[in-house]
């Protein structure tokens, strides 16, 4: 199979490329930086340099092509989040899918099929209750982005191309996306429960999502899927787990207010209550290989 990978310089989507390169596929990567892209991309990767606020991708990033994913946007998790941050963050996503799939349906032959990222932000902060793909929406600046950002993707599937949106919690892995940040202070001796530590946490390892990604290009699904271990666990549990793991104290109550200034606006991804469940990705017949946090933050700490 032949795969365009946007954001292919990232945490998520180096990762990726290295898995398809793994098992044979061939791959086309786009970042806005060629030279970025090939100094984190192994060899035999086609390069392509595309700025998706600029217009569709060029059309050898999409030549022959059978499939797409689109991992492409302005990090969340690194600065602060000013006025002209949040338009980064939702112009990049939701242009940038729109530009994505303007060119993915011009193109001759289409690829067949759209895997697009999302994040479970989608839901909100929503206290105890349990979130499936098919639940609402919330209604704060993220849930807006996400469900913009989908509503572009699905355009595609409109077009006729099989479209997956994979909702993605919060990873864990070495060297990018919330994990590094969350387990600082822990490794420092200043890590705690966030307030009461009720809030639910919706995490996944990081092979997990690189393993769903591949699931929904190799099968014939279409949809929403909730890319969390089907063991979301309380903040409590989270960061007494991590504390241990790490041999650390793990102090009680971090006040809300100390991480809103520490983090900034951030904050919210990691004070927000989301208790997911991946209940279609488990349908769908994908079997986790980290569904329980202690084995699987073991399995990045050893
Ligand atoms: N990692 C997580 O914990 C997590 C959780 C939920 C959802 N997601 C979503 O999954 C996707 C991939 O995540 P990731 O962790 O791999 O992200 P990442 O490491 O920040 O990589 C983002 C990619 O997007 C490109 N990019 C950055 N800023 C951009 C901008 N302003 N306009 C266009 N392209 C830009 C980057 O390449 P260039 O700078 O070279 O162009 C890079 O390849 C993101 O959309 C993210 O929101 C991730």
């Amino acid at each position: 199979m032949k795969v365009l990978v946007t954001g292919g310089s990232g945490f998520l989507g180096a990762a990726l490329v290295e898995a398809l390169r793994g098992r044979g596929d061939e791959v086309v990567a786009t970042g806005r930086d060629e030279r970025r892209l090939r100094k984190r991309l192994p060899a035999g990767v086609t390069c392509v340099a595309w700025d998706p606020l600029e217009g569709p991708p060029p059309a050898a990033a999409l030549s022959g092509v059978d499939a797409v994913v689109n991992l492409a946007g302005e990090p969340v998790e690194k600065g602060r989040w000013t006025k002209a941050k949040k338009a980064r963050i939702r112009e990049s996503r939701v242009a940038g899918t729109r530009n994505l799939v303007a060119g993915m349906l011009a193109a001759d032959p289409k690829p067949r099929a759209l895997v697009s990222a999302s994040a479970i932000g989608y839901y909100g902060d929503r206290k105890q209750q349990i979130l499936y793909e098919e639940s609402t929406p919330a209604g704060d600046f993220l849930a807006e982005v996400c469900a913009a950002w989908e509503a572009e993707a699905w355009n595609a599937r409109a077009g006729g191309i099989r479209t997956a949106v994979a909702r993605i919690g919060i990873v864990l892995g070495r060297g990018g996306g919330a994990y590094p940040r969350l387990a600082k202070p822990f490794r420092f001796f200043f890590g705690g429960t966030i307030g009461q530590g009720y809030g639910w946490m919706s995490w996944i390892h990081v092979d997990d999502v690189i393993g769903i990604l591949l699931h929904l290009l190799d099968k014939d699904l279409s949809g929403a899927f909730n890319l969390t271990a089907p063991n979301p666990v309380s903040n409590a549990e989270f960061s007494k787990t991590l504390a241990s793991v790490l041999r650390r104290p793990c102090y009680a109550m971090v006040p809300a207010v100390a991480l809103r200034l520490m983090l900034g606006e951030f904050a919210t991804v990691v004070t927000s209550s989301t208790r997911v469940k991946p209940l279609r990705t488990e349908a769908s017949g994908y079997a986790f290989k980290h569904p329980h946090l202690r084995a699987a933050l073991q399995s990045l700490e050893a």
